[in-house]
């Protein structure tokens, strides 16, 4: 299935400002946008509420997604996070999600952010960025996302949990057989620890026509 539109494929660690940057983006350029983490994280959602141990099978889930299963208010805390990153490493529920993302793109292109959208799901996407910023960085700006207060007297352990946190997350992500976090070899990598938003959006937003001729 070729898709009949450019696809974008925005990959990174985690809390690097992926999605951020990807929803924007699809704005700017008229795509529809796919948050692919959301796919897992709604998986895992299923698999806690199940009382499943998140590493166990959960393809079943992932086979049976629906739009209300990720349209939840509740898959943004650390704990889906920490799960998702779990189902995220089974096979066959990489595999029951394939087609869904795939199928998102197929009518007009897309920008899709995630692990592996331009290594596994889309190695020939149009375009490909890579978001990045150090663990430093990325546990600060989750902490800001979660309305954390950095005057805050626990903020420097908070921070420094936060950290640790994304950078097992990485890890993990990281070294998964299936589909791991890695940068495409002909993607643009983007480190984000000195820029702003506004500031990696200009980037990416200038690469992407460049690439795209538009
Ligand atoms: O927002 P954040 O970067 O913290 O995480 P996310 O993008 O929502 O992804 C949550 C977890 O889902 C990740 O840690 C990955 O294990 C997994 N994931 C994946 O394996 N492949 C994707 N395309 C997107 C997410």
């Amino acid at each position: 299935m070729t898709p009949h539109g450019p696809v974008i494929a925005v990959d990174g660690p985690a809390a690097a400002g992926k999605g951020t940057l990807a929803k924007k983006l699809a704005q700017e350029l008229g795509l529809p946008y796919l948050d692919t983490g959301l796919l897992y994280r709604a998986v895992a959602r299923l698999a806690l509420d199940a009382g499943q141990d998140p590493s166990g099978p959960a393809e079943h889930f992932a086979e049976h997604l629906t739009q209300q299963d990720m349209a939840r208010k509740d898959l943004r805390t650390p704990d889906v996070a920490q799960a998702a990153s779990k189902v995220a490493a089974q096979p066959a529920v990489r595999q029951a999600l394939v087609e869904t993302q795939r199928r998102f793109a197929a009518e007009r292109g897309a920008v899709l952010d995630g692990r592996d959208i331009g290594t596994a799901i889309f190695p020939n996407a149009d375009v490909k960025l890579f978001i990045t910023a150090s663990p430093a960085t990325r546990a600060l700006r989750r902490y800001m996302q979660m309305d954390g207060n950095p005057a805050a007297p626990d903020a420097g352990e908070k921070l420094a949990e936060m950290e640790a946190t994304l950078k097992a997350r990485d890890a993990a992500d990281s070294s998964r057989a299936a589909a791991p976090l890695q940068v495409a070899a002909d993607a643009k990598v983007i480190e984000t620890d000195h820029l702003s938003a506004e500031a990696v959006l200009a980037l990416a937003l200038a690469y992407t026509r460049e690439r795209l001729g538009s």
